[in-house]
């Protein structure tokens, strides 16, 4: 049982590094928590105005979700789903933060593509489909992350869904205010001056 927790615990940490929060800290360029939203992810990291940075910030946050997933599997069996889980859970609650975490929306993509890369590019695709077409980053995200479970189900990946289906649904339970802010009509679109 002690590789199991071994492993869980380093998909934890790799996710709950605050990537968006420690590259704006660093760069000068302001207080995500006070930015905005107040998240910590990418979208967030753009209304800074520092592309570059958002940019950095969807990469890196996305690669701590899939190197925890590839080191999880190459330690234990089984172990890929294991470290993602994990790491999407640190992302979103992460102890240094007292809990006040992200949405999961760029960790679950790492997490999806490296246990099952077609479907990665079904969640890409849904993303940035959903994202463009409405330019809503929330309603991308949580499109894309209901397209996983689907997806996985679709492709016989059958013992994936409850992994995928389970991030969906914590990611949409953290974008309730974005939800709120949807039904009320006032949630900013993606390049829009309004916050
Ligand atoms: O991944 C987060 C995104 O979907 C929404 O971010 O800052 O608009 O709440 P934000």
């Amino acid at each position: 049982w002690l590789l199991p927790l071994f492993v869980l615990l380093l998909g934890y940490a790799l996710g709950s590094i605050p990537f968006g929060l420690l590259l704006t800290r660093f760069t000068g360029a302001g207080d995500l928590r006070q930015i905005g939203s107040g998240n910590i992810g990418a979208t967030n990291v753009l209304r800074t105005g520092r592309k570059g940075l958002a940019a950095a910030t969807l990469l890196l946050d996305l690669l701590k979700g899939a190197a925890a997933v590839l080191i999880g599997a190459a330690l234990i069996d089984g172990g890929g789903p294991m470290a993602g889980a994990a790491a999407f859970i640190g992302h979103c609650y992460p102890v240094w933060l007292r809990f006040a975490g992200g949405k999961g929306v760029a960790t679950m993509m790492g997490v999806v593509t490296a246990l099952h890369w077609p479907a990665g590019c079904i969640f890409a695709a849904v993303w940035l489909g959903a994202l463009f077409g409405t330019k809503w980053s929330s309603v991308g995200g949580m499109a894309a992350a209901v397209s996983a479970p689907v997806a996985l189900w679709f492709m016989g990946r059958i013992e994936l869904v409850p992994v995928a289906l389970a991030m969906a649904l914590i990611l949409s339970w953290r974008h309730r205010a974005n939800i709120a802010r949807l039904i009320q009509g006032t949630e900013p679109k993606i390049g829009s001056s309004k916050e």
